[in-house]
């Protein structure tokens, strides 16, 4: 019996239309392109959708820098999204832009109901004005000294020097980085939405804690969802000048670029509804209907908490996803890629190289699980996995048997395979459900590693058999025969499980084969094929030196994208997710030195009224009094079993002065994103060590 059909809405991050597509992007798609494909397979209906994210200031001032339209400065990155998309195979069913008839018309509609139902506040704001430009200024664009630590031209919203978070009226002589000008503070009336209403908490609760969400996911949520402080409101308003969603009867003022881009995910989809002369309001009212949706680790809180919360208290027929499917970043040899420093990966000189698409989307599969860690790309990594498994172990088995086949028996694939034959292919297609389920989690690397392993027993079969020593023995044709029929006929059933990841290859298969990849339960054999042409090459490693050219040879960087963060609440998760993926960049013993680690006793711990994380301990460093420290472990440690412990400290942080009181040092402790309980833990030396003892 098959598994009734499901009806998937399936969508990936909008990408900003104000610069061409990185690695990045095309790892995304790539990943949500397999999950489709796969998905088709098996039957379902898929609706795969994604769009331009038009609006926004940084497009705005592109564009005017540029003396063009933000309407021509969209069209023209629009213009050359296809070229990446088919080069790379990634085929989306429908492409818009946010910028559209559709989303202003779902933007208003969805903001109508929301305000309608009480979730929408107005507030009077003070923000820094641009008396040059006649604009708000959004804080990425207003500059100034950290008021924390004094460096020079930071960015309003934190200092990439010290790392302080603040608000853009703190910083100390601010100047607007599009004028030089020195801003003023000046009110404006902004609208909010209420997420800090009980009934989003509420809901939020219970929605974020579901099966729909990564472990790791559903407990960044619960973090904010329970920080002490609560849920914010969000700011959803930007007055004019804004390139952007006018707000309904409320003139001068626009949607937050935010607020329209995943409604462009709808948009896109009743587009595409348009387009088949389908009905998306019933579509999406279809009890059956999953909403899909894939996005990178930076974009959360605005996909688990704001995007849910926004499409549940809209109403019918609009429905809260069933899925956020988040993923890590891609690195190159463990770095963030930089430009400038020439380690980035151009997917389009990748593909005026001449480099395989299939060559990268089977090294992103190779390497994606379904957990949200960095994807690492390396020359010599890519090497292997390309020319030493994909070419020397799957395509092997075709090249080496199928020229017998055309050559010597007129094309015919044989049905007798014989005891060991049979086995081989009986225990390929048991494979076939477990590879499924691996490629339904999106645990691709996992889904590779076992069809390799496949492809592995398969040449050791033809090994074993060694066709090439049969086709010049007399009287064993029929051996030849049936050796070189089992090995392609295991040939295809791998390459059924690869075709999600490698379409044009399976494409090619298929043609040369003469068999069909569209069903994944297609468990037809061969009857007759056609001569045989190489199905793909090796990589030369010229190439990837090409890709990564010398420094001095790489061209100008691509435009600054436009910040994800301008929310507060953002910066926490991206500092987070910073923490937790990168190492940092080495240091010299001389800046090691710096740090005074020292063993500390643990004299008393005690909860913190009011604070959601935090406990205050006193320690004992060998001073005549104890340090008063807080400490952010509360969620793994009860304070009583702490009393008496010893651990190791930072003594010379500079003393801070918090909401609860001064914390004079830090507790040093080991945690990840893994989503593990507690997470966290504190050190503990040796025993023999002693309170002020220096760690070095
Ligand atoms: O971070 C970004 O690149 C955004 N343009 C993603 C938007 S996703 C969705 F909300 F539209
Ligand atoms: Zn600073």
């Amino acid at each position: 019996m098959t598994a009734p059909q499901r009806k998937l809405f399936v969508t990936t991050a909008l990408p900003y239309a104000n610069a061409p597509f990185h690695i990045g992007h095309i790892m995304e798609y790539t990943q949500a392109d397999i999950w489709v494909r796969y998905q088709r397979m098996r039957g379902h209906e898929v609706h795969f959708v994604c769009a331009d994210d038009a609006h926004g200031a940084p497009i705005m001032l592109k564009a005017e820098a540029e003396g063009i339209t933000p309407q021509a400065l969209v069209a023209g990155i629009a213009a050359g999204r296809p070229q990446y998309l088919d080069g790379f195979h990634i085929h989306f069913d429908n492409w818009h832009s946010t910028d559209s008839a559709e989303n202003v018309e779902l933007s208003q509609d969805i903001y109508v109901r929301l305000r309608d139902a009480g979730f929408i506040d107005r507030k009077v704001i003070e923000q820094f004005f641009d008396p040059v430009k006649s604009m708000f200024l959004p804080d990425r664009y207003i500059k100034g000294e950290c008021p924390r630590c004094g460096a020079k031209d930071q960015y309003g919203d934190n200092c990439e020097s010290c790392g302080a978070v603040y608000a853009p009226t703190e910083l100390k002589n601010p100047y607007s980085a599009l004028s030089g000008a020195t801003p003023v503070i000046k009110q404006s009336e902004h609208f909010f939405f209420r997420l800090s209403d009980p009934r989003c908490v509420e809901f939020l609760r219970g929605w974020t804690q579901g099966e729909r969400l990564q472990p790791q996911i559903a407990n960044k949520a619960n973090e904010w969802l329970e920080s002490g402080d609560g849920l914010a409101d969000w700011d959803i308003s930007r007055d004019e000048p804004y390139f952007g969603i006018p707000i309904p009867d409320a003139p001068g003022k626009y949607f937050y670029v935010w607020l329209d881009a995943p409604i462009g995910y709808l948009a896109s989809l009743k587009n595409h509804f348009h387009k088949l002369g389908g009905d998306m309001a019933a579509f999406l009212a279809d009890k059956q209907t999953e909403q899909i949706h894939f996005i990178g680790k930076d974009i959360v809180y605005f996909h688990c908490l704001f995007w849910p919360a926004m499409l549940h208290f809209a109403g019918k027929p609009y429905k809260v996803p069933d899925n956020v499917f988040v993923h890590g970043f891609m690195t190159v040899s463990g770095e963030k890629m930089s430009k400038s420093r020439g380690t980035g990966i151009s997917p389009l000189r990748y593909l005026e190289l001449g480099m395989n698409a299939e060559w990268m989307r089977y090294y992103i599969a190779a390497k994606l699980n379904a957990n949200v860690e960095d994807v690492d790309f390396t020359s010599e990594d890519f090497l292997a996995r390309v020319n030493s498994d994909l070419i020397g172990k799957y395509v092997n088995i075709a090249s080496r048997c199928a020229g017998f086949v055309t050559k010597r028996f007129g094309g015919q694939v044989s049905t007798d395979f014989g005891d060991d034959g049979a086995a081989l292919l009986a225990s390929i297609a048991a494979a076939s459900g477990p590879v499924g389920d691996f490629l339904e989690g999106r645990e691709y690397s996992k889904a590779i590693r076992e069809i390799m392993a496949l492809a592995d027993r398969t040449n050791e079969y033809v090994n074993a058999n060694a066709p090439w020593e049969l086709a010049k023995l007399a009287g064993r044709e029929a051996d030849l025969h049936r050796v070189c029929s089992v090995a392609l006929n295991a040939f295809v059933r791998l390459t059924r499980m690869l075709a999600p990841v490698m379409p044009a290859v399976a494409g090619k298969v298929a043609r040369l084969l003469n068999c069909d990849f569209s069903r994944w339960d297609d468990t037809r054999l061969l009857a007759t094929i056609n001569p045989y042409e190489h199905l793909m090459t090796r990589v030369d490693p010229k190439q990837l030196e090409a890709l990564f050219p010398p420094p001095e040879n790489i061209p100008p960087a691509a435009p600054e994208q436009p910040q994800r963060h301008s929310q507060h609440q953002t910066h926490e998760a991206v500092e987070e997710a910073k923490k937790a993926d990168d190492f940092e960049p080495f240091i010299s013993i001389d800046d090691f030195g710096k740090v005074d680690l020292r063993i500390a006793k643990i004299v008393s711990a005690e909860h913190v009224e009011g604070a959601a994380k935090l406990l205050k301990l006193q320690l004992d460093i060998g001073e005549p009094k104890p340090r008063q420290v807080f400490a952010g472990i509360k969620s793994a440690y009860d304070p009583a079993t702490l009393v008496g412990r010893m651990t190791v400290m930072v003594a010379n942080l500079a003393p801070r002065k918090m909401k609860f009181g001064m914390s004079e040092g830090m507790v040093l402790a080991a945690s990840d994103d893994s989503g593990t309980t507690p997470g966290l833990f504190i050190l503990s030396p040796d025993s023999g060590a002693t309170p002020g003892m220096r760690v070095k």
